[in-house]
């Protein structure tokens, strides 16, 4: 099975929030995207609404036909509220601390185990697929199987900065992560500095990769290729790794 692409559309936002007015267009931008064969779109609402606001959300839910992914941190209650209220297809649960300029770190899954849990169940009850984001580490997947939580989502900062130097070391923590989430049954997702460039040796050689969300270098991308040839590309990707 290929691994589903999902378009974050944050940068999208920013791009529109920079003049205060309605250009471009975030609700056009997204169903295009999903016309053009995105299987997903993410967006990351934080508390400053500095690029998605909590009422693109809402606004978004309804015209959207393919899996909805809202990633934020659960410790904010307009997070869990908006949540429970838009009930996407998925919830990706990330530690970043407020003003954070982009998520950094994965959860201590370990330490907030029982906080992870009881907030987990919560968007379970409602129907939510959950996600958490942790470090290609053993222990840190071994305690995300103790939350409850469906999937994880590998944070890929360090593969992508490490690809260029030697991606077959790169990638080996995240092959030692993956096959240890397999063996305990979790879905796996991916995400952070995916590009046209590292995609398609992570995909590879990532047995079970069910999702990767990509914002910063698709829609970078996007700016030479148009955003219809650049998730085509970024399909390819995905495709020729199957
Ligand atoms: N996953 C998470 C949890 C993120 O916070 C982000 C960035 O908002 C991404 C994936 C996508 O990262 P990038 O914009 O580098 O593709």
């Amino acid at each position: 099975m290929a691994t589903k692409l999902s378009v974050n559309i944050n940068k999208i936002a920013t791009l529109r929030n920079a003049r205060g007015g309605n250009v471009p267009d975030l609700l056009k931008f997204a169903t295009d995207c999903e016309r053009y064969g995105a299987e997903g779109i993410t967006v990351h609402p934080r508390p400053d609404e500095r690029h998605i606001r909590y009422q693109d959300v809402v606004k978004l839910k309804p015209l959207l036909t393919t899996e909805f992914n809202i990633e934020g941190n659960p410790k904010e209650k307009k997070f869990v509220d908006l949540v429970l209220k838009t009930k996407p297809a998925q919830v990706t649960l990330v530690p970043d601390a407020l003003g954070q300029l982009t998520s950094n770190h994965g959860w201590d899954t370990v330490t907030n185990k029982d906080y992870l849990k009881s907030i987990i169940a919560e968007f379970k009850s409602a129907g939510i697929r959950t996600s958490i984001f942790v470090d290609a580490n053993i222990k840190m997947i071994e305690g995300a199987k103790e939350t409850g939580t469906d999937r994880i989502e590998l944070y890929t900062e360090s593969y992508a900065k490490d690809y260029s130097i030697n991606k077959e070391r790169a990638i080996q923590p995240f092959i030692a992560a993956a096959n240890w989430a397999m063996e305990l049954n979790l879905g796996i997702n991916a995400g952070h500095d995916l590009s046209l460039e590292n995609l398609n040796y992570f995909a590879k050689n990532i047995k079970g990769l069910l999702e990767v969300s990509i914002g910063h270098a698709l829609i970078s991308d996007a700016i030479y290729f148009g955003i219809e040839n650049t998730i085509q590309l970024y399909l390819r990707q995905l495709k020729v790794a199957i």
